[in-house]
């Protein structure tokens, strides 16, 4: 199937642009890209205020691309109760993220629910490596479509996660008001931005024209402390730099 022609001059740059790069895309940036889910996931858990560690579902994953976010829920549902990995600076990763959600629920070790989740994404190759997903519990859709134009009836997720995505987007403002539109009330939004790309501040007034509740994610002190743990502990043998994330991140809720 052939993807259909797109109204922006920018999303189709970029179809064609993620076209181009698919198949590398999940070895160039899969760590890095870990590293902002952990720091995200805990923030959208905590405001969700759920009795269970648990994202709400239906989840949709906003320019998800290859599904890079579904297979690190997957590896750290798995994690969670094993705690290991192949690849050691992923374990250094979910061993953060355990502890950032373990440090707001107060309890260790951590189980794990997670909801099916629908990727949609402008570039229809990034979405053909997703599709690897298919057989999986988790993964209820994949979409082809510009994140300001999602072809989904109001009120149908409750948790929408964008990494690195709305900077992409030419019309920011109108695919921050198609996110509310198709989250449920109370429902919960994350993201995160290149900083280089944008302010802050900035950010967070355009999505206070939409949300009620936005909120900063904050996470150096635990970064800090975190990296002070394992320094002493010795269990790794490298050192992954957790300071590399180059984005900021926001959470809003719509009441
Ligand atoms: C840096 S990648 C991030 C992919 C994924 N979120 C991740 O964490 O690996 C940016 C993604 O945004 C998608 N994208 C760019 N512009 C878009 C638009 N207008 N609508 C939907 N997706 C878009 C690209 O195709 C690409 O998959």
């Amino acid at each position: 199937m052939k993807p259909s022609p797109l109204d922006s001059k920018k999303a189709e740059q970029m179809r064609n642009a993620y076209d181009g790069t698919s198949e590398y895309y999940d070895s160039r940036y899969r760590h890095i890209q870990y590293l902002k889910y952990s720091i995200l996931l805990h923030q959208i858990i905590k405001i969700q205020k759920l009795p269970q560690i648990q994202l709400r579902g239906l989840v949709l994953d906003n320019g998800g691309g290859t599904g890079l976010f579904l297979e690190f829920l997957q590896k750290l549902s798995k994690f969670s109760i094993r705690n290991s990995e192949e690849d050691e600076k992923i374990n250094q990763i979910l061993e953060f993220t355990c502890y950032l959600i373990s440090k707001k629920y107060r309890t260790t070790p951590i189980s794990l629910i997670f909801p099916p989740t629908v990727i949609c994404d402008v570039s229809f190759e990034m979405l053909q490596i997703a599709r690897k997903f298919q057989d999986s519990i988790m993964l209820y859709g994949l979409v082809s479509c510009d994140s300001a134009h999602l072809p989904f009836r109001p009120s149908q997720f409750s948790t929408i996660t964008a990494f690195t995505v709305f900077q992409n987007i030419e019309n920011i403002n109108k695919a921050i008001e198609e996110s509310h539109r198709v989250l449920v009330d109370q429902g919960c939004l994350g993201i995160s931005i290149l900083k280089k790309s944008y302010n802050k501040f900035r950010f967070a007034e355009m999505l206070g024209k939409c949300f009620d509740d936005i909120y900063p994610v904050n996470f150096e002190k635990e970064r800090g402390d975190f990296q002070k743990m394992i320094v002493q502990n010795g269990k790794y043998s490298q050192f992954y730099d957790l300071e590399k994330v180059e984005d900021f991140f926001l959470t809003a809720k719509k009441l």
